[in-house]
């Protein structure tokens, strides 16, 4: 087992960190091992302002998966979200080398080089540079041009950018609780290599990954990504609303949301009641689950009209073919898709990513999509990225260790 090869994705979120440690099987698959949650409280709308709380989050949720997994990790591919993230396209263009005039995996480095060479301010990282198309001499449209002859090799790129300050907390972040970064992975990106399928990405699709904090958007067809965006509203709006609207503290309004939130009042039953707590120990009194639906729905419905906002403006609307997938936490609520539906005017679902593994009940949900799409991301990328190798027999030596402390103080 020694030396085998483990990822780990670790999804900062607003709401929640989670650490998602996996078996490479080879061949693209994986196996869950090991999963640690933690509340998070230094994030506001997808972006780091508390470090110390931060590293606090994560470090309780890796070592919730490392228990779990039984072995240590050292290094993760975190996610990165957060409205300071932008987008663009840009082209490059080299000569492809000679003596063969045939293209080689250099000149597509090459190239891609080139087309980065865009100015990007000093304050802003790139964190992707996803090649689109390449033109082999005149001949467009080609995915992977290495073994064809030209004389002249163009790419289109689209390239992802965040604030440099933004990116270091995270590094920061992550550093200061004792582990590498294998890679910064935009959220979005990695949710949709955990929901789309390659049939859905070359149709036309937009993912909407909805948070607590943000909702991340971005657009695929021809199997490329072409557009990202962030709208600045997520569940925690929703559960505020619900607070508000009902007189419940925030805590009873987020439990309420879960067991009973329903995005679209039509689904719901005219005379099905909820009890509601009040607040500073007021008397519960009941409710018509149908007035918690009129609550959730115009917010709901303007998340989902701001995204269609930014779906508009990236040119791809009209070419969505296949429409519309939700994923994130509050995309788990009844009626969101029925909604979805109404407010796009196309077809719309909510995303499940299916984990393979023991721990499949566990992760397989929209609430896991970045953490296993970030393991999906891993997965795919080079192997000299990864730096966390299965090290079974040091973690048994600390855990022994560990458990003659115990014995002796206790
Ligand atoms: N069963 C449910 N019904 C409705 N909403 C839910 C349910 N379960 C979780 N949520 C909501 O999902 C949100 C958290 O989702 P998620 O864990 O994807 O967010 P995050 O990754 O922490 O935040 P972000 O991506 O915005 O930084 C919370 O607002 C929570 O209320
Ligand atoms: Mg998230």
């Amino acid at each position: 087992m020694e030396d085998e090869e483990i990822l780990v994705g670790l999804d900062i979120g607003t709401t929640k960190v989670e650490a998602i440690i996996a078996k490479d099987l080879g061949e693209g698959e994986f196996d869950v091992i090991g999963v640690g949650v933690s509340p998070s409280e230094g994030l506001k709308k997808g972006v780091v302002v508390n470090l110390e709380k931060t590293v606090e989050s994560i470090t309780k949720a890796v070592r919730d998966a490392e228990l779990m997994a039984g072995l240590k990790v050292d290094s993760v591919f975190a996610g990165i979200a957060g409205d300071h993230i932008r987008s663009l396209n840009s082209r490059g263009v080299i000569a492809i080398s000679e003596p063969h005039n045939e293209v080689t995996k250099r000149d597509v480095e090459r190239v891609i080089e080139a087309a980065k060479a865009v100015a990007i301010p000093m304050d802003r990282e790139v964190l992707h540079v996803l090649p689109l198309e390449f033109w082999v001499d005149d001949q467009p449209g080609i995915k992977d041009p290495v073994g064809m002859m030209g004389v002249r090799l163009e790419v289109e790129v689209h390239i992802v950018t965040g604030a440099v300050t933004s990116a270091q907390n995270i590094y920061r972040s992550i550093r200061k609780a004792g582990l590498k970064v294998d890679d910064l992975v935009l959220q979005p990106l990695a949710s949709s290599y955990a929901v789309l399928s390659p049939d859905e990405k070359k149709l036309g699709v937009a993912l909407i990954d909805i948070g607590g904090g943000t909702a991340d958007i971005a657009i695929f067809y021809d199997g490329c990504i072409r557009h990202t965006a962030v709208v600045g509203w997520g569940g925690e709006n929703v559960t505020k609303d619900i607070a508000i609207g009902l007189r419940t503290p925030l805590e009873q309004a987020e439990r309420i949301k879960r067991n009973y939130g329903s995005a679209l009042p039509s689904l719901v039953e005219p005379d099905e009641q909820i009890d509601v707590p009040g607040v500073g120990g007021r008397e519960p009194r009941p409710v018509s689950r149908r007035i918690l639906a009129q609550i959730i729905e115009p917010r709901v419905e303007e998340i989902f009209t701001l995204a269609l906002r930014e779906i508009r403006r990236s040119d791809f609307a009209d070419l969505l073919a296949a429409g519309v997938v939700l994923t994130g936490g509050a995309s788990i609520m009844e009626g969101m898709a029925e909604l979805a539906e109404q407010v796009f005017d196309m077809p719309a679902k909510v995303g499940t990513p299916v984990a393979p593994g023991g721990l499949t009940d566990l992760v397989s949900s929209p609430i896991h999509a970045t953490g296993l799409g970030l393991i999906k991301w891993g997965l795919q990328s080079p192997k000299e990225r990864r730096r966390s190798r299965l090290n079974n027999g040091l973690f048994e030596k600390i855990l022994k260790i560990m458990k003659g402390w115990f014995k002796e103080y206790f």
